[in-house]
């Protein structure tokens, strides 16, 4: 097969600019499919390192907590609010403390062994984070703690407290509490 040269007309029309070869326009595609194809593979591997920072980071809170003290920490981002409490009986524990009904912050009510969201009467046990009263739809997500020689270190979620009935999860059943909702 023998590659025929344009008609006159049309070399002249591709010298002045009006009309691209079928190899620009070739080029032109290659280019842009690459492009397309970092930016695709820029956007994935930020989207990845990001979720698999979240569920991996480690990240190191304090240097210890006392028994009935508190404090307040971000994980896994530097806008995820938590915290952490040293219970009566020495258990450490932490959780989100970003409310899941409407996302306000909640707040430890020690004496009364719950934390609480002060914007609608949410109620959450201070143990699991069960929600034990108000409109509040979902525990408190849990982060898991680790004790170290050098600190108290925040080291992921904690794996959820579920079991399965049929073979679908279902959430544990509300702890007994004197703050449970009155169904
Ligand atoms: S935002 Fe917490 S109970 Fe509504």
């Amino acid at each position: 097969m023998t590659a025929t040269r344009p008609p006159e007309s049309r070399q002249k029309r591709l010298k002045e600019g009006g009309l691209i070869s079928r190899r620009d326009y070739l080029r032109m595609l290659v280019i842009a499919s690459g492009g397309l194809l970092a930016a695709t593979a820029g956007l994935a591997s930020g989207v990845f390192r990001r979720h698999g920072a979240e569920s991996g980071t480690v990240k190191r809170v304090a240097a210890s907590i006392d028994r009935n003290q508190m404090l307040t920490f971000s994980y896994p981002g530097d806008d995820d609010p938590a915290i952490a409490m040293r219970l009566d009986d020495g258990e450490l524990v932490a959780f989100s403390s970003v409310c899941t009904h409407l996302s306000c912050a909640v707040l430890w009510r020690r004496e009364e062994q719950v934390l609480e969201c002060p914007c609608h009467k949410g109620f959450f046990s201070e143990r699991s984070g069960a929600v034990l009263a108000g409109p509040p739809p979902r525990p408190l997500p849990r982060i898991r703690l680790e004790e170290r020689p050098d600190g108290i270190y925040a080291a992921g979620p904690e794996v959820k407290r579920s079991r399965a009935i049929n073979g679908k999860l279902a959430e544990r059943p509300r702890e007994q509490h004197r703050y449970r909702n009155e169904t």
